[in-house]
């Protein structure tokens, strides 16, 4: 399928078939296209925790308002969460990063103090989503991203001490009567001259 067909066909799914579970070897994939996915200067400010325990699924499911329904009928739920331990962080570019990169770090985004360091680490994050939902995606997995969640309760549960929970994404089957498909529902976007412009 091409990536287009692939974007029109994607969509956030709101009701699941409970009885069907996600292979362990496309979870294996899963894994490992998210370790791959880009960021600036390969900064990598991030953890995912992939969880497919039920008890485990549902204490967050819990925690997470409008969301609780479809993370529980769901496979599996990953949890994207970035680093908020600035020193840590340091420690890490420091080992792992070439000096061109860590110099860039402390030229350019360390200057801007910690509010904007740690945004410039979530932004990463969020681009790791985009890469995830078109990867489920190309597998012919169902997926949800859902920033409708406890963040603080999420960190909790998961005992997270260097990094902040941003969002979670349910993985899936879609359940047959799913009235969010795009069959039913038809996808709803800008139109293309709004948001996209040509020179
Ligand atoms: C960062 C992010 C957070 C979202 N949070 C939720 C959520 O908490 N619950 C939910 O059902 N959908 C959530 N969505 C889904 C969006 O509403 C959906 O992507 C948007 O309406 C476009 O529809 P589509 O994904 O079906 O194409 C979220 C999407 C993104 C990208």
């Amino acid at each position: 399928m091409s990536f287009l067909a692939l974007a029109e066909a994607r969509y956030s799914t709101k009701k699941y078939n409970a009885d069907k579970k996600v292979p362990i070897e496309l979870i294996d994939q899963l894994k490992a296209i998210l370790r791959l996915s880009p960021s600036s200067i390969n900064s990598q400010p991030w953890k995912f925790v992939f969880i497919g325990n039920e008890q485990l699924k549902s204490k967050l499911a819990a925690a997470s308002y409008f969301n609780e329904a479809k993370i529980n009928e769901a496979s599996h739920l990953v949890v994207f969460s970035a680093a908020d331990d600035i020193e840590k962080f340091e420690e890490q570019i420091q080992q792992h990063l070439p000096k061109g990169s860590i110099d860039y770090y402390h030229n350019f985004v360390k200057p801007t103090g910690s509010s904007q360091i740690k945004s410039w680490m979530k932004n990463q994050v969020y681009l790791s989503l985009g890469f995830f939902l078109s990867a489920a995606a190309e597998m012919g997995l169902d997926s949800t991203p859902m920033e409708g969640i406890q963040v603080d309760e999420y960190r909790k549960i998961l005992g997270l001490s260097h990094h902040q929970p941003l969002f979670a994404v349910a993985l899936g089957y879609r359940h047959s009567q799913d009235g969010n498909q795009p069959s039913l529902n038809a996808k709803s976007r800008l139109p293309e001259p709004a948001v996209i412009e040509s020179f």
